[in-house]
């Protein structure tokens, strides 16, 4: 693959001029608006990779709670938007910057992520949670979300042994819960 040169950044850092170009970057990718699933992600730290002055892949994560059974609140990597412009596609590029968001992560106990294609994840060190899960209503009910997967990565900070088959919950947002 063209190299990629793999650019950090914290959301409030984009410029105007980036921001629109991660959201058309999303918009191709996922074939549909993006804008209002950035807005409802939030705030978080960005990924760009660009091959030249092109940016081609994106990936971001939030900090999110992830509350375990019998383990306790746990500080995660919530990853986000994972795309790849789709003329760019197949080069590596969305690998390259899932396998650069780990060694950033050190001040987070897990990495998690709903994944639209788990065998692409798997082959990048990324395992299914298989505890039931809910998440937190404003109101402070619990809701259990049945239908919903999500992967998880070990970090140096990973309760280890963890309990996959626990129970798992974070709190409520707009959008798209997990
Ligand atoms: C999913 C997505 C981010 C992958 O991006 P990508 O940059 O193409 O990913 P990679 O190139 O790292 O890997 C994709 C595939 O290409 C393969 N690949 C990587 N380098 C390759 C190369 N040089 N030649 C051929 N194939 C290659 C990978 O093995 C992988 O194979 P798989 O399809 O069997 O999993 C991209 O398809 C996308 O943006 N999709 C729409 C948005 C989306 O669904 N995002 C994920 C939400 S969880």
């Amino acid at each position: 693959m063209a190299s990629l040169i793999i650019r950090r950044i914290d959301s409030v850092g984009l410029s105007n001029h980036e921001r629109a170009a991660v959201t058309a970057l999303c918009t191709q990718a996922y074939d549909e608006p993006f804008a209002p699933y950035l807005t409802d992600i939030g705030p978080g730290t960005h990924l760009l990779g660009y091959v030249r002055d092109e940016l081609v892949a994106h990936a971001m994560w939030v900090t999110r709670e992830f509350r375990v059974e019998g383990v306790g609140a746990l500080r995660s990597a919530y990853i986000e938007a994972v795309a790849t412009l789709p003329s760019a596609q197949r080069r590596g590029y969305a690998s390259a910057l899932l396998r650069a968001c780990a060694p950033l992560l050190a001040e987070h106990d897990i990495a998690l992520l709903s994944p639209s294609d788990a065998a692409f994840y798997e082959r990048l060190g990324w395992t299914m949670w298989r505890g039931p899960l809910s998440y937190k209503a404003p109101d402070g009910g619990m809701v259990p979300t049945p239908d919903e997967e999500i992967m998880y990565l070990p970090l140096l900070r990973t309760p280890s042994p963890l309990d996959t088959l626990a129970a798992a919950e974070v709190d409520w947002r707009p959008g798209e819960v997990w």
